[in-house]
This record gives structure tokens, sequence and C-alpha cells, in this order.
């Protein structure tokens, strides 16, 4: 289903209407009433941030998506750019530097110049929701986002899932059915369209200090994701 006609459905908001388009929603959507009633006393205690939808970062004509979660509260939703600021950027980003996907150096700054090379970075779910925890709601509502976002990469090959959210996220935005292809990290999904699906557990502060994602493994998903590009 595509966004415009998941769009009629949802009336009264402005960010509603997008044809099939790299755009995502609109800095200040108003889709989910819980995010932006976050966003609204975000804007009051942080007024320095971005506060809004997080727009995608990289190549408008990838050949690999990285999908997230959602942006952290005092990282992607401060700066504005997926990963930056957060803990998880401090493992994404060294990691895709040195796989190659990326040049530059990362300095936690939307200005730091890091430079994503065939790939690009978005989220299952656009905006900061609170305790980083969308609802079920939210993450269905901002999928017509991932769906438009897909739809709009004629280059496409591959995907790399963040965690089983956004693996469900990129399942339902194709059609493809959850028990055929069960969210394990490591795993590459031969999705029926031709895409891979990579799944690796996110990069988060949580998975991280517990050990159950090393930068070893981090590494090694990369590495297998990277030689999909041949
Ligand atoms: N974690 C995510 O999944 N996405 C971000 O943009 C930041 C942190």
């Amino acid at each position: 289903m595509t966004f415009a006609s998941q769009s009629n459905r949802n009336k009264g908001s402005e960010c509603q209407i997008r044809s099939t388009n790299l755009k995502g929603p609109a800095k200040s959507c108003t889709l989910c009433p819980r995010l932006v009633a976050f966003r609204q006393r975000n804007e009051n205690l942080y007024p320095d941030f971005f506060n809004g939808a997080v727009p995608a970062f990289g190549s408008d004509n990838p050949w690999l998506l990285i999908v997230g979660l959602a942006p952290g509260l005092k990282g992607a939703n401060r700066t504005g750019r997926p990963f930056t600021g957060d803990y998880a950027g401090e493992l994404l980003y060294p990691t895709l530097l040195k796989a190659g996907l990326a040049k530059g150096t990362y300095k936690a700054s939307p200005d730091d110049g890091v430079e994503l090379l065939g790939c690009r970075i978005t989220n299952a779910v656009r905006c900061v929701p609170p305790e980083n925890k969308p609802t079920p709601a939210e993450q269905t509502i901002c999928r017509n986002f991932l769906v438009d976002e897909i739809a709009a990469l004629p280059k496409l090959k591959a995907i790399l899932s963040l965690g089983q959210i956004s693996h469900n996220a990129v399942l339902s935005t194709l059609g493809v059915r959850k028990a055929s292809f069960p969210f394990k990290h490591g795993a590459l999904h031969q999705l029926p369209n031709g895409l891979t699906l990579a799944d690796s557990y996110h990069c988060s502060r949580y998975n991280v200090n517990t050990r159950r994602l090393t930068t070893a493994m981090f590494e090694a998903v990369m590495a297998q994701v990277k030689s999909l590009a041949a």
C-alpha cells in the first residue's frame, strides 16, 4: 500500500499527502499524537534541539539502506541526523568508515563532513519516542514513509536492519510474511523481490554494554553486507 492511499484514511494532517519519493515526513509531522506531544515537551525543555522528524541521511540512489529504530532524544533528535550524537552512532559510523561505506571523520555532529558511500541511513520511526519505545500504532503509521523511500530507490540491493523492530518494519513494508524470515543476528535473508535483508542486533548502548553486540560482531555483519555490493 502506498502512503498516498493510506493517507486517505488519516485526514486532518498536513504531512500525509505524499507520492512515492525520498522526502519523508515533514519536520513537524503531526500523524502520531503521542510523538507530537513529546516533541512539544522537548521544544520547551530543549529549544536548541532539532526536535522534529529526522530525515534520512546519505546517498539518494544507494545500493544499501540501513534502517534503525528511532532517533534518540539527545542524539539524532538533537542534531537532526540519524544516529548522530547517539551512543549507537559511536559504533555505527566508525564501522561504516572501516567498511569503506563512508568517508570522513565522525565527530557526532551533522557538520562533521561524513559522507556515506552507496548507502543511506533511515529509521523505522522518524520522531523520537518517549523512552525510545515507539508504539505498534506509531510503527504502523511511520512505515508508510519507509514504503515510499524503498520504492524510490531503484538501485537498492540490500537492507540492513538494526534490531527486530526495524526487521519487522522492513518485512511489513515489502509485504513479506514475518514467519518466513525470522529475525536473527547475522542472517542474510533472500527476499522474494530480489532484495537481501541483513539482520544485526541494534548497536544500542544496552546491547553493547551487555556484550550482546560486540564491535567485532558488528564489523563482521558490515563486512558481510559490504560483500553484497559486488
Ligand atoms: N538509534 C536509532 O535507531 N536511530 C537513530 O537515529 C538514533 C539512534
